[in-house]
């Protein structure tokens, strides 16, 4: 069973990290500070979590940070590896970053460029964190809520539909990291509650901001 890392330990981070221990994956923690600051979630997490540096000890390994702070996450120590990246842009936080704004490039294509020799799989982008634990059926489940992912790796994103499909969602493939734009902030995808067949009808109705 693969370890999961989260480099970043917030509402989402936190959120798939009860999920992974729900499954039975373990999972090591980290966020911006020192190891003994996640004691409170470890402890409640239980035996299959630790803190400690999650871009090392994970063979999937989730970058759910302010998306300000991306070019913070190790290079190589995710090497290989299987990365999702459930951030997005949000000025007010983020500050401006040119090319988003102007849209020559997507979130998770500016984590790509910075993890070269990474695998990133766009997901989790675009529901509540809160919502990732109350909102998963089995597999099979009439109306079952689907996520988007993008990516540019076939075998990486399988992998990370596998994962979605353990927790309890479909997944509905956006296309390559190129097209995550369809689902990022305000397009109609990005909050609501949608089954597969509604999200792909979201990720083509989507438009970009300067269309909007
Ligand atoms: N909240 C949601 O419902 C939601 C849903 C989908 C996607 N997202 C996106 O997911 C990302 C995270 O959102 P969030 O709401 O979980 O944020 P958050 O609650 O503010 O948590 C951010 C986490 O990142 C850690 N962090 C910050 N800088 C870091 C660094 N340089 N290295 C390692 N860890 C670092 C923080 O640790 P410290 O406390 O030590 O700084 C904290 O654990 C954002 O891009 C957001 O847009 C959020």
């Amino acid at each position: 069973m693969a370890t999961i890392g989260l480099i970043g330990a917030g509402h989402i981070g936190s959120q798939i990290a009860r999920l992974a221990v729900a499954h039975a994956y373990d999972v090591v923690i980290s966020n911006s500070r020192a190891p003994e600051t996640l004691a409170t979630l470890v402890a409640e997490l239980g035996p299959r979590a630790r803190a400690a540096t999650a871009a090392k000890a994970g063979d999937i390994v989730v970058v759910s940070v302010p998306l300000k702070n991306y070019r913070a996450v190790p290079v190589g120590p995710l090497a290989g590896k299987i990365v999702i990246d459930t951030n997005n842009y949000c000025p007010q936080r983020d500050g401006h970053i040119p090319e988003l704004d102007n849209e020559s490039t997507t979130t998770a294509e500016l984590l790509q460029a910075h993890l070269p020799t990474s695998k990133v799989v766009m997901a989790f982008n675009h529901i509540y964190a809160a919502e990732l634990t109350t909102d998963g059926q089995p597999a099979g489940a009439r109306n079952r809520r689907a996520l988007a992912i993008a990516g540019d790796d076939p075998e990486a994103k399988a992998t990370v539909t596998r994962l979605l499909d353990q927790f309890g969602f479909d997944t509905v493939d956006a296309g390559p990291l190129k097209e995550g734009w369809r689902i990022q902030r305000d397009t109609p995808g990005y909050g609501p509650r949608r089954t597969a067949a509604e999200l792909r009808r979201d990720l083509a109705a989507a438009k970009r901001y300067a269309d909007q």
